[in-house]
């Protein structure tokens, strides 16, 4: 009878491939690392998303216990009565204690999750505060519209999109709805998602930002070819900022400078844009996303792209380009392709109302 040797002639390749593998893990871990997360929900910055963490991390530090135990305990078992020459298994039939035990535990662990998660649940319905600020978030095909009762000209609704300003430490009350079809709003940082329903208001959890800051809004209901694209930021500023925003919005538009580009650009606005575009006492239709003080967006697109002059240009020129866009009655036309059978304006045209666009900012 000959004893099995290992082979060192073998070993090496198997060696080699098992760091190959430590390696190309680690690397990828490392990548995985950098990755940005802009829809995380493990940096909550407000009192709402802090209460969903909380639960959350409750609910799987207890599950990771339990499966913990269980496993060392199956583990243990399995070792200790395992099959051995001269020894025979006994036969029970089932112990009393033990069962109760492992009935009960469970019972309790789960009351202990379901308490905090009842009582967090029946408080997303509570009553806004007195002083909580109270927006109107309408879902269209794809973008956002947000709407401040009270807050605009003469007591009306101040009215901006895809770009939702609330003030840091002051509760907000939103509630939902939408134009066309099922959206859904959800701002993972900020607040949990509920969905935006036509033809009904849906009431969103009341939440207050703990944090200045930027955070990113995504709709979380598929809703046509561009839903994935239909995004939204929610901009926490603080009190002072967000009143000069408000006082800015409500405030009669600069006349660009007789003889100027944007001058060029406001007339090449009147005749196209504003069949559909309201900017604050210059236009009034609210077909198209409001654009009064566009200048100070940070995106364009419905939260897609960098408000940059090339990709507003990009994005007034030819949207179909940038987002799968049908061609309805609603939708934005093509403006732009070089092609004189399509263009509605010329490239001249273009960046001339661009740069009227990204006059229009805060005083
Ligand atoms: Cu709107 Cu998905």
């Amino acid at each position: 009878m000959t004893t099995p040797t290992a082979h060192p002639q073998n070993l090496a390749p198997t060696l080699r491939r098992l760091l190959i593998i430590a390696f190309a893990a680690v690397m990828l871990v490392a990548v995985l690392a950098a990755c940005d997360t802009p829809l995380t929900t493990f940096e909550p910055r407000s009192d709402a998303t802090q209460r969903i963490h909380t639960i959350y991390i409750f609910v799987i530090v207890a599950a990771s216990i339990v499966g913990f135990l269980v496993l060392a305990a199956m583990a243990y078992i399995l070792w200790k009565y395992r099959e051995r020459p001269g020894h025979t298994a006994q036969q029970i039939h089932g112990n009393t204690t033990l069962e109760i035990t492992w009935t009960v535990i469970p019972i309790l662990i789960l009351v202990a999750i379901a308490i905090p998660t009842i009582i967090w649940i029946a408080g997303t319905t509570a009553d806004p505060d007195e002083d909580a600020l109270h927006i109107e978030a309408v879902g269209h095909q794809w973008w956002f519209e947000f709407r401040y009762p009270g807050l605009g000209p003469d007591g009306g609704d101040l009215v901006t999109a895809n770009e939702l300003r609330i003030p840091v430490g002051r509760q907000i009350a939103i509630t939902l709805e939408a134009k066309d079809v099922i959206h859904s709003f959800w701002v993972p940082q900020l607040v949990g998602k509920t969905d935006m329903v036509p033809g009904r208001t849906n009431i969103l959890e009341k939440f207050t930002a703990t944090e200045i800051g930027s955070f990113y809004g995504q709709c979380a209901e598929f809703c046509g070819s561009a839903h994935a694209l239909m995004r939204f930021r929610v901009h926490v500023d603080s009190h002072a900022d967000f009143d000069r925003w408000v006082e800015s919005m409500n405030a009669e538009p600069v006349e660009p400078e007789a003889g100027t580009v944007e001058a060029s650009g406001a007339r090449v606005f009147g005749n196209f844009c504003a069949r559909c575009h309201t900017i604050q006492g210059v236009s009034t239709e609210e077909i198209g996303p409001n654009l009064t003080l566009f200048g100070d967006r940070a995106t364009v697109g419905a939260g897609i792209l960098d408000s940059t002059s090339e990709n507003v240009k990009a994005w007034v020129s030819d949207i179909r380009s940038i987002k799968p866009v049908l061609e309805t009655t609603n939708a934005m036309p093509t403006f732009y392709v070089g092609d004189p059978d399509v263009d509605q304006l010329t490239e001249g045209q273009v960046d001339q109302v661009v740069a009227y666009l990204k006059s229009l900012k805060l005083r």
